[in-house]
């Protein structure tokens, strides 16, 4: 599937196969959103979001970026940050890192990668931050997979740092998830990431609201 003109035929199939089932799908669709995921994954081609999730279309608000990180100078998952939670009003927030992900192998290169740099940056801030765990490890992969789950601990606690999602978490309970997306079986891993605890122990440094 590599002709743009293939995309369009697909298209066409997809709107015809929508009808079939319901002939006011798009009707409906264009009425409005109120998703109640919001989803901040990798832009790597092999995590589609909404596929190995089996949502349908307005079910889930998605981000994606290299290495799935939530950088909170990064204006861009700032405002879907912002938009989803204080007016979409999503129940739940997601980060899904995945096993065999470029941007982490690529952090953990010592390697001039020219404007990505500071992007990589924050994957190496992770790393120096669970050093001590990372590098006790023999494995290589090991360590590669373990630095991909740490990364979206760090990125749900950067979340964390909001106000938005510390208000949020106050007056309606919204919650943080954080999970990887195993390449290798097709399986999202739920990382069972501690949200109040975590909270919790950074509040007195991060609290805004
Ligand atoms: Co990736």
């Amino acid at each position: 599937m590599t002709k743009i003109s293939k995309v369009f035929e697909n298209n066409e199939k997809w709107i015809a196969e929508k009808l079939a089932i319901d002939e006011n799908f798009f009707k409906n669709l264009s009425k409005g959103q109120k998703p109640e995921f919001l989803y901040i994954g990798c832009s790597d081609s092999r995590v589609t979001a909404e596929d190995l999730m089996g949502v349908k279309p307005g079910e889930v608000f998605i981000h994606r970026n290299i290495a799935n990180l939530v950088n909170n100078i990064d204006l861009n998952v700032m405002s879907v940050l912002n938009y989803a939670v204080r007016h979409l009003k999503v129940k739940h927030i997601v980060v899904c890192g995945h096993y065999n992900c470029g941007g982490i192998k690529a952090a953990m290169i010592p390697e001039d990668f020219g404007i990505l740099n500071s992007w990589l940056r924050n994957i190496r801030d992770v790393y120096r931050l669970h050093k001590e765990e990372l590098n006790n490890m023999e494995d290589e992969t090991e360590r590669y997979n373990r630095l991909v789950e740490l990364n979206v601990q760090e990125q749900c606690v950067n979340l964390i740092k909001t106000a938005a999602v510390q208000q949020a978490y106050k007056e309606r309970g919204l919650l943080v998830h954080g999970w990887v997306f195993d390449i290798h079986t097709g399986r999202l891993i739920d990382l069972k990431i501690d949200f109040p605890k975590i909270l919790e122990g950074i509040m007195e440094i991060y609290k805004l609201y």
